[in-house]
């Protein structure tokens, strides 16, 4: 029997020396958006850069063999990646997705409803009624986001799915914010894991790019069906980007998240945090499923300010170390205000169910030193006591 690799292995091996033309030991690029046939009625292994591309499929391959699924797509965006998933949906079917997901995954639904192609219901996926709750809508697609973005709720991935697969409904999860170096929803239960590889797959804020994997391989073919009749899929360059991205990510990973954990403990004691979001900490509600269902906590976490909107002003006022700037998952840190930036898609009345609120604020943790890091922040939440902000 073959060793199965560590996935740190298979992230910095991927692709590599596998040029046959020149025996280049990094994957060449092909940028060529068609291929020769070789004589009438025979056909290469590329005819058409829409359908297929080596550097695409270098990618998708990789992240196919990381969350052992049989087959993937890569796409133009990962919200590119969640509706390919979703025309899976048949016409007039039902999608139950969690009320607090991606504010673009909530916009791309509802949109997708209001066009009449599915209805869409929102649900607290955290809850222990989440499973009697499937049950008792039947959809045809359960869509998962865990951590949730922005609040890190966690919901527990294989209960979700059984209860999905005895109604027959598709199980999608958004693994993006823990990535297979932390977490493998297929092994869970999933049928198929979407990404935003914008984020830590790539890991370096220069390429905007999604994927999709599928557990098993007629639900691959179809995926990979769609994406080349819709044209959905990713550029070469930004596929050979993200191969390069994608062979430190586990290094990135233990680093970034290990500045996290630093992080939310630091937060957790200071007297302007209300409150923090990180399934890291024990006094965390998901700390529990964190452990058995992850392999870290991850880099992400949130918390709520102890301060009215001038103080939050006077918090995010011109950070160095941590850019205001949306996005998540680079080596670089970033701050952003959920409920004005990433989530503002969302109406008020989304955002109140989801539990978004004009003081809460999201780090995407990157790799400089911890003490640089919360030195910052350290000096950040002085701003606030300095402007005299209510709490
Ligand atoms: C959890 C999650 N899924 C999907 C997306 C969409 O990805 P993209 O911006 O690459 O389209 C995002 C973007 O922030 C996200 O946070």
């Amino acid at each position: 029997m073959p060793h199965e690799l560590n996935g740190q292995t298979k992230c910095v091996n991927a692709g590599i020396g596998c040029d046959t033309a020149y025996g280049a030991v990094t994957p060449p690029l092909y940028l060529s958006s068609t291929y020769k046939f070789p004589a009438l009625d025979e056909m290469g292994v590329y005819d058409y850069g829409r359908g297929g591309n080596p550097n695409r499929d270098a990618l998708a391959d990789a992240l196919a063999d990381l969350e052992n699924g049989a087959g993937g797509v890569v796409t133009s965006s990962g919200m590119a990646a969640i509706d390919l998933a979703l025309n899976l949906v048949p016409k007039d079917g039902l999608v139950l997705a969690p009320h607090d997901c991606y504010g673009g995954t909530h916009r791309l639904l509802l949109a997708r409803q209001e066009q009449g192609r599915f209805k869409v219901a929102f649900f607290d996926q955290t809850t222990k009624t989440a499973a009697s709750h499937i049950a008792r809508q039947s959809p045809d697609l359960l869509f998962i986001e865990t951590p949730s973005n922005p609040l890190m709720r966690l919901s527990d991935i294989s209960a979700l799915c059984q209860a999905a697969h005895k109604v027959k409904a598709l199980a999608v999860c958004d693994n993006t914010f823990l990535t297979p170096a932390r977490q493998q929803p297929l092994v869970l239960g999933a049928d198929i894991v979407v990404h935003s590889t914008t984020k830590f797959i790539n890991g370096h804020s220069d390429v905007v790019g999604g994927a999709v994997v599928a557990r098993t391989e007629d639900v691959a073919e179809k995926l990979a069906w769609w994406a080349n009749c819709t044209g959905v899929t990713g550029a070469p360059f930004d596929s050979f980007l993200t191969l390069r991205g994608l062979r430190t990510l586990h290094a990135r990973m233990d680093v970034q998240e290990a500045n996290a954990a630093k992080i939310a403990q630091f937060l957790s004691l200071h007297p302007l945090v209300k409150h923090v979001y990180y399934p890291g900490l024990d006094t965390d509600p998901g700390y529990a499923l964190a452990n058995r269902q992850q392999s870290g906590p991850g880099a992400m976490l949130s918390f709520e300010l102890a301060c009215d909107r001038s103080g939050v002003a006077a918090f995010l006022n011109r950070t160095q170390i941590f850019q205001f700037a949306e996005s998540l998952g680079g080596t670089e840190s970033l701050i952003c205000h959920p409920a004005s930036m990433t989530h503002r898609a969302m109406d008020a009345a989304a955002q109140k169910a989801a539990g978004i609120g004009e003081a809460l604020i999201r780090l995407s943790v990157g790799m400089e030193h911890s003490d640089d890091q919360i030195g910052e922040l350290a000096a950040m939440l002085a701003n606030i006591s300095a402007k005299g902000a209510k709490p």
